[in-house]
């Protein structure tokens, strides 16, 4: 009998928690409450005689005054304008965790010696030290009740506990009753309903779920009982915040607790696979990060809540803070409040004053992007599933016969031997080198899938090593746990142990991985991780980890310590090691050091399209630069002018994949035919063309955190109207995209910010106004534009993949600003090693100004370009035309000259039409340093 098990199902809301379903949200938001109410105060309260204050740590004591429970603090004021503090329990019961730490930072971050302790007459009340090399910067911790202000010229910028609602469950015995948590009213009734609940009914309320909780019938045994933490955390004078992704929100964060616009439940972060997830809301989807980044004019200011279990926060604005921040004028605050189901409090806050600054502090604490291979930011295509070896020989001679440039084809889990990963089904894919080398020889790659759930198949060999090395994840009762994934009956090897760690990595090498050739790469999907039969599609949080530690702990990393181990089995397998390329789906703090990130299982609606440059500018400031959403949508049938548009997006945004669910039609880019298979084409061509310039971006956010696509208002941090808006961004700082994201649009309204001079991208007109421009949309281009005062690369030549381009000529656009000046930067290397780390790169600054044109070299690391690998064998790159606009006075002669042959001046040939000067060919090399004069 054959059965046949439906195992996706259309997700319906009822499928997840809310905050009022979670017995921790309900204690900690209905603490909250009691906190606002009129004579509550906050009942922790610091020991005066146990501060002590060394090598940049205050630390010291604190105890609950109502049951007597106590705990430590630390503050440690770190280098690089950053602040940590860290809240324990004195005597837990046993250990709690803490080894988020391990998993997301780079290393334990220093202190700082450049502090100065305030000897104030307060020293009862308060302890206080001013820090930063002008001690502008202070942190006073008061100490009854106990709260914390960070401050910059004593204008507070992020403060803690000054709500009260500081919660730290302390771990208890289940009949102790001393040690009950705090009995509260319910926030999840209306107020009829509060009335008829008794006093004894509200305590039996209460207690529900504090030693076990169930939903949907599926039970967690809560052996610890309650251990959540919780903390308000303000920050006074801003009115707007960002971050925490992934929700498919606002760029600016909506408030929480109901309101005008406002959500009801607090933002989740709980790793999970959601199923066709719906916009415009704060539950939790694939990825967490922690990290919310607070913006007003003048200042921006940051914190990362490093916890990587089940974590809410909510969010509400006040307008009564003018006196507090003596601003003269009602300023808006922003309030926050955190709580995670358990672990400890470790708190980082980056006090800026930039926010180029706090990506830099952020980047510095949890690593910087990993540069990628130049091929990941080329255009991908993928289906699940292309079908078998011809298939995929066809769709690749597809894309070359319509001219279409493209990197790498991807094969999803039907390429796999019964969804065993690492095997291939032979009937389908009988030469599977044979096939990526079909595809290498053209330049391209082909991307694999490797899930972290394993078949239970005794004859399948991942399954017995994993099994045989005891490092399969255990449930509550210690038999390793069993869940259902695509496979069928799967078990979950624990990312977290080390042994599995070094396992994994090796699963990767060429004669471990039967098939695999240089030419493939992995996608690394499902980690969360996802689980067909547990509690929210997820692992059951009682599940038992690496060292005794519960799953509940650790869940928001456990994908990313899979995505780790993935990466780091592709830079293993070749020596000398390459760059890897995964894709993962599940993130947390420290993803970016390991591969790009997708936003799952989009939808091929226009409010989708819409959704994604939210989401993927949120995701670039929350620390992960690298990532796309589907373009063209998962799910569903796009028709072809959203297939169109979404190209178009996608081909400006960092991470260009088309990918579609089984059941969906065919849809590469020339089945549409025209006009829609040229509009395509171009979309995808103009990638090409600016790789030199997406590649630049990479590597600087690879050294100091800058996002890739940005957000209006990091660009412009003073225009107080930039700062909600989230349907138009930039690239670097140079280029302006507005995506059309409906149906039919003729014309749309562009943000032009500042007194800046903005070009059309492709015609080179300059743009007539500033502010709200409307400005026409024709089908086969979304309106970018190119922002006076920048250079950028480009290669022009049309060719098949990312590769083929490799030694083309470079053309350089030149947009002046209004006082004639520009500048811009190129970075290059092999596209592939590590050897850019000894200095083999060329990094070259471009600038215009009085009418010289230079460029330079960056190249810190002091290399000579005779030793410089790279530049050996890529000395005879070219640059083949330089594009000049808004020139106002225009040239007689133009000379070009090497700086180190200044003797050797020669007359370059040039061109003018309108203010636009166009030089060809002018015979310099990319690797130089060189000159152009503009003689008038
Ligand atoms: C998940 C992924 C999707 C993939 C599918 C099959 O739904 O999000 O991208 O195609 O699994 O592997």
């Amino acid at each position: 009998m054959v059965v046949t098990i439906l195992v996706v199902s259309a997700v319906k809301p009822q499928d997840f928690r809310t905050c009022a379903q979670t017995s921790f949200c309900r204690r900690n938001r209905a603490y909250a409450d009691k906190a606002t109410s009129g004579s509550f105060i906050s009942p922790y309260n610091v020991i005066k005689d146990t501060i002590n204050i060394e090598d940049g740590i205050i630390s010291g004591e604190l105890i609950n005054t109502e049951n007597r429970v106590l705990f430590i603090f630390e503050i440690h004021i770190l280098i690089n304008n950053s602040v940590r503090i860290r809240i324990n329990e004195k005597n837990p019961l046993k250990p709690r965790y803490d080894r988020v730490k391990y998993w997301s930072l780079i290393q334990e971050p220093s202190n700082t010696l450049e502090y100065t302790e305030n000897s104030i007459n307060g020293k009862d009340m308060f302890t206080s030290l001013s820090f930063g090399i002008d001690r502008n910067h202070k942190v006073i911790i008061y100490h009854t009740p106990f709260h914390i202000e960070l401050l910059i010229n004593d204008v507070p910028i992020i403060t803690f506990n000054n709500r009260g609602f500081f919660n730290f469950e302390h771990l208890r015995k289940k009949d102790d009753p001393v040690n009950k948590p705090e009995l509260v009213i319910q926030p999840d009734i209306n107020a009829e309903e509060a009335e008829i609940q008794t006093e004894e009914e509200k305590e039996e309320k209460q207690e529900e779920g504090l030693w076990e909780e169930t939903f949907n019938g599926k039970i967690d045994s809560k052996p610890n009982g309650p251990e959540s933490i919780g903390l308000d955390i303000s920050f006074p004078g801003f009115g707007h915040v960002y971050g925490i992704p992934e929700h498919t929100t606002t760029l600016s964060l909506k408030e929480t607790r109901g309101g005008d616009g406002g959500y009801n439940d607090p933002y989740r972060l709980y790793n999970l696979d959601v199923f066709e997830y719906d916009l415009d809301s704060p539950t939790a989807l694939y990825g967490s990060i922690p990290f919310m980044l607070a913006h007003r004019k003048g200042a921006s200011a940051a914190i990362l809540w490093l916890n990587a279990a089940e974590t809410w926060i909510d969010i509400v604005k006040s307008k009564d803070d003018k006196s507090f921040l003596g601003f003269g004028k009602a300023t808006p605050s922003t309030h926050t409040h955190w709580f995670s189901e358990s672990g400890i409090i470790d708190v980082f806050a980056f006090l800026g004053p930039t926010t180029s600054d706090i990506f830099e502090q952020y980047g510095s604490l949890t690593g910087f992007t990993a540069l990628p291979q130049s091929f990941a930011i080329g255009y991908h295509q993928c289906r699940w599933n292309y079908l078998n070896q011809r298939d995929v020989a066809e769709v690749d001679a597809g894309f070359d016969e319509n001219d279409i440039p493209y990197d790498v084809i991807w094969l999803d889990i039907e390429h796999t031997d019964g969804k065993k990963y690492f095997t291939w089904d032979k009937t389908k894919f009988s030469d599977p080198e044979k096939m990526q080398k079909d595809i290498g020889r053209k330049g391209r790659k082909m991307v694999t899938i490797v899930d972290p759930h394993v078949k239970r198949d005794d004859n399948y060999y991942i399954y017995k090593e994993a099994k045989d090395l005891d490092i399969l994840i255990k449930d509550k009762d210690g038999k390793a746990f069993d869940g259902w994934c695509w496979p069928g009956s799967s078990v979950y090897p624990d990312w977290t142990n080390p042994k599995a760690q070094d396992w994994f990595v090796k699963k990767f090498a060429f004669d471990q991985y039967e098939g695999s050739t240089e030419y493939l790469f992995i996608w690394n999907d499902m980690n969360e991780p996802a689980v067909f039969s547990g509690p929210e599609i997820t692992a059951p949080k009682d599940l038992i980890h690496y060292e005794g530690w519960e799953h509940r702990n650790l869940h928001n990393l456990f994908g990313m310590a899979f995505h780790a181990a993935t990466s780091q089995g592709l830079i293993n397998r070749t020596n000398p090691n390459h760059r890897p390329f995964v894709l993962s789906r599940s993130f947390f703090v420290g993803s970016q050091r390991f591969g790009p990130i997708w936003t799952g299982d989009n939808f091929a609606k226009w409010d989708h399209l819409a959704a994604s440059s939210p989401m993927l500018l949120t995701i670039g400031i929350s620390g992960i630069p690298f990532s796309g959403a589907d373009v063209g949508g998962f799910f569903g049938n796009p028709e072809p002018e959203l297939l169109v548009r979404w190209y178009q997006t996608g081909a400006f945004q960092p991470f260009f994949r088309g990918h579609a669910h089984i059941d969906t039609k065919r849809r590469e880019p020339w089945l549409f035919g025209e006009p829609y298979t040229s509009y395509i084409r171009d979309a995808i061509r103009q990638r090409y063309i600016l790789l030199p310039f997406w590649y630049t971006l990479f590597q600087e956010a690879s050294t100091n955190g800058m996002p890739i696509i940005r957000p209006m208002f990091v660009v412009f941090p003073d225009n107080e109207e930039t700062f909600a808006m989230e349907d138009q961004y930039f690239v670097g700082n140079s280029l302006l995209v507005k995506p059309i994201t409906s149906q039919g649009q003729t014309s749309t309204e562009v943000y032009f910010a500042g007194k800046d001079i903005y070009y059309d991208y492709y015609t080179f007109k300059k743009v007539q106004g500033s502010g709200k421009v409307r400005v026409d949309v024709l089908m086969n281009k979304i309106p970018v534009f190119l922002r006076g005062g920048s250079i950028i690369p480009r290669r022009q030549r049309f060719r098949r993949s990312s590769l083929a381009m490799y030694s083309d000529p470079f053309t350089l656009i030149v947009a002046l600003n209004k006082k004639g000046e520009a500048t811009g930067t190129l970075y290059l290397d092999d596209g592939k090693s590590y050897e850019y780390q000894k200095g083999h790169y060329i990094y070259r600054k471009f600038n215009f100004t009085s009418g010289k044109f230079t460029s330079t070299s960056l190249n810190n690391d002091q290399v000579q370009n005779d030793e410089n690998n790279y530049i050996r064998s890529n000395k005879f790159i070219k640059i083949e035309r330089i594009i000049i606009l808004g020139i106002d006075k225009l040239p007689k002669k133009i000379i070009g000259y090497y700086n180190d042959l200044i003797d050797d001046k020669k007359e370059l040939e040039f061109k003018i039409s309108k203010d636009i000067v166009i030089i060809r060919n002018p015979k310099l090399l990319i690797s130089n340093d060189w000159t152009i004069e503009f003689v008038n």
